[in-house]
């Protein structure tokens, strides 16, 4: 069987939060620190095994692995381990702020990781740190390095672009491309329910970025049907390739191809939208077809699209409460 909702979007692809603390402080995620009261006890592997024994039924073949910042865990390889042996499952997936990656990426490829995707909101050490909180840029970048090393062959650099602050480096993001096989993504700042102050003066517009990349030669990649809702670019004289997300652009969910979990097991269907519903109780008993059941039921009241655009941010007051 094979998860659709009622607008005919095909559903292949599982986000799987593993807890929803992170060791940085984002400007425009977490500048205060976690307040959803951390609920402790995430997900156990046990109970993620069943997780994706469930969606690979329902047609999942990827599982990205996102937070908060997934590295916090100690099991995380166990748990790409044990996401990268479910039958069905062809590409296990990670997003993290990259602060444990050069100490521990041999690992995870041995473990069977298949992508990455880092966060990297700057290439100078100082804007970095104003950024994150962090003075962490230059052991990211070597953790970047040693995954290219390792041949991972799905390395991707996520910014979200903040007109008081990285906007000014795009040409140095563009340059770094030039000699790097990885794609840069620029993501278009959105709205939630913490941030609003933030986002009046630091949201840039993805067209905006999108004419220049156009002005300087860059051309779109052409992808599949259901790759989800970036816009990929290349260039004859780079090595790297450049993605954009711009979540108010008109089409934008037209694409969606992606579903949901929390670290606590809750179902959710859009990034912007409901609670979510929680399926755990079938977890821990190992219910497969109980949360196969729920899980198709609840899908079809998944919305066309978010509400952004009308200012309207759903229950998540920050990503990092549901992984991005
Ligand atoms: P891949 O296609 O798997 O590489 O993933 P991705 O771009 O979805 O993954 P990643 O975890 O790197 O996500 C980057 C950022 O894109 C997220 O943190 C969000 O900011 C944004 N994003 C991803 N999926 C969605 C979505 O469904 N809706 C919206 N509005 N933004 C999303
Ligand atoms: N707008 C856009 N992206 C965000 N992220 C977190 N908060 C926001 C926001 N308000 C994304 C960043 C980061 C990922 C983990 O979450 O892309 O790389
Ligand atoms: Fe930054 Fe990601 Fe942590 Fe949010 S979840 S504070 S974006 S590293």
């Amino acid at each position: 069987m094979n998860l659709q909702d009622s607008f005919g979007r095909r559903f292949n692809y599982l986000r799987l939060s593993v807890t929803e603390l992170c060791n940085f402080r984002c400007n425009y995620c977490l500048p205060d620190g976690n307040d959803c009261n951390t609920p402790k006890g995430g997900l156990s592997v046990n109970e993620i095994q069943t997780l994706v024994q469930v969606f690979a039924g329902l047609g999942t073949t990827k599982v990205r692995i996102t937070g908060g910042e997934p590295a916090l865990r100690k099991d995380l390889c166990e748990i790409i381990e044990t996401c990268k042996k479910v039958d069905g499952i062809k590409k296990v997936a990670l997003t993290t702020n990259g602060f444990k990656l050069n100490q521990d990426i041999e690992r995870y490829k041995q473990a069977g990781l298949d992508a990455i995707n880092v966060s990297a909101d700057s290439l100078d050490p100082r804007m970095f740190a104003a950024i994150t909180g962090k003075q962490k840029l230059e052991e990211i970048l070597l953790g970047i390095e040693r995954a290219a090393q390792l041949g991972v062959s799905s390395i991707k650099l996520n910014t979200v672009m903040l007109k008081q602050f990285n906007y000014k480096e795009l040409d140095a993001f563009f340059d770094y491309l030039r000699s790097h096989k990885v794609t840069w993504r620029f993501i278009e700042l959105m709205q939630t329910g913490d941030n609003k102050g933030f986002f009046d003066k630091n949201h840039v517009a993805g067209q905006t970025i999108k004419d220049r990349l156009i002005e300087q030669g860059w051309q779109r990649i052409i992808r599949e049907t259901d790759a989800g809702p970036a816009q990929e670019f290349m260039h004859p004289e780079f090595a790297g390739n450049i993605g954009l997300i711009m979540p108010y652009s008109e089409d934008f969910c037209e694409s969606c191809n992606r579903l949901r979990v929390s670290a606590q097991g809750k179902l959710h269907l859009c990034l912007f939208a409901e609670q979510g519903i929680s399926i755990r109780s079938f977890l821990s008993v190992g219910d497969v077809s109980g949360a196969q059941q729920a899980i198709v039921s609840h899908l079809q009241q998944k919305h066309s699209q978010h509400f952004l655009h009308q200012g309207f941010t759903g229950a998540t007051k920050q990503l990092a409460m549901l992984g991005g």
